[in-house]
């Protein structure tokens, strides 16, 4: 079987990356929509409209067996649009809100995510149903998805600016120690951000609970001989490409 994972840029690696470490030898591929790039600060119908025409798409060239939209942005926007429209399964990358209001000792917990993921009507009914009786702070961190471009292409990343950054957007919340990554860009800064925050913070995200639900939807997962393909929407240059290939893909095109 052949997996499609969808993000508006690189942040669908760490989805990836859960995804080959729970199932090694399942045929990945990743769509990258980089001349879109970023999605948090765009319109709902502008995100609805691009994974409605583009999957469809990708799911023919590629032979695609099971979509994740591996983006919080574009599944708590456009999710069931999408399921409507291709008749393969659909999983979605959603704010781990749940598990994280179940860890919280404290009862209050820190959402980063996308602007446009922090102003959902689905977020708000996550926070509703699995986090109604806990603090829950939302806070709109569209500054990260750079740091974690900049990560996969150069390799590393300013880790001074990095803190600074996190610091201004973290100052004055009251005491919490459990932060949910909402945006799939951000476990690519994990090992960064658990060096600059303090030890009792917990770090959340959606990779291994997606990995897991990819049994239940398609519980056949063994693998098809094709090369593994990255494909974004924009020119990339060919250090990126290499970069890429380190994830384990066999080729890098241009959609
Ligand atoms: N990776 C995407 C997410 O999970 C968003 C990044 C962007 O703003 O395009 O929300």
């Amino acid at each position: 079987m052949a997996l499609l994972i969808f993000d508006s840029g690189f942040g669908g690696l760490s989805i990836q990356q859960a995804m080959k470490q729970r199932y090694p030898e399942l045929l990945i591929h990743q769509f990258a929509d980089h001349a879109h790039l970023p999605y948090g600060t765009k319109s709902p119908s502008f995100i609805s409209h691009r994974l409605t025409t583009v999957v469809p798409q990708l799911i023919q060239k590629l032979e695609i067996d099971t979509v994740v939209v591996a983006c919080n942005t574009a599944s708590t926007h456009a999710l069931s649009e999408l399921r409507q429209r291709v008749r393969q399964p659909v999983i979605g990358v959603v704010p781990a809100i749940k598990p994280a209001a179940q860890l919280t000792h404290c009862n209050h917990i820190v959402v980063l995510a996308t602007t446009a993921t922090v102003n959902s009507t689905y977020t708000q009914q996550l926070i509703d149903d699995h986090a109604s009786s806990i603090k829950v702070t939302l806070v709109a961190a569209d500054g990260l998805v750079s740091f974690a471009e900049e990560k996969i292409v150069l390799g590393h990343i300013d880790t001074t600016q990095l803190s600074k950054y996190v610091a201004e957007l973290i100052a004055g919340i009251s005491e919490f120690d459990t932060m949910v990554l909402a945006c799939t860009h951000f476990p690519l800064l994990k090992e960064e951000l658990s060096a600059f925050l303090p030890n009792h913070i917990r770090l959340i995200d959606s990779g291994d609970a997606v990995a897991r639900r990819l049994s239940d939807v398609a519980p056949s997962q063994s693998s098809r001989v094709a090369p593994a393909t990255f494909i974004s929407s924009a020119p990339l240059s060919l250090t990126t490409h290499d970069a890429i290939k380190r994830f384990g893909f066999d080729q890098v095109e241009l959609l």
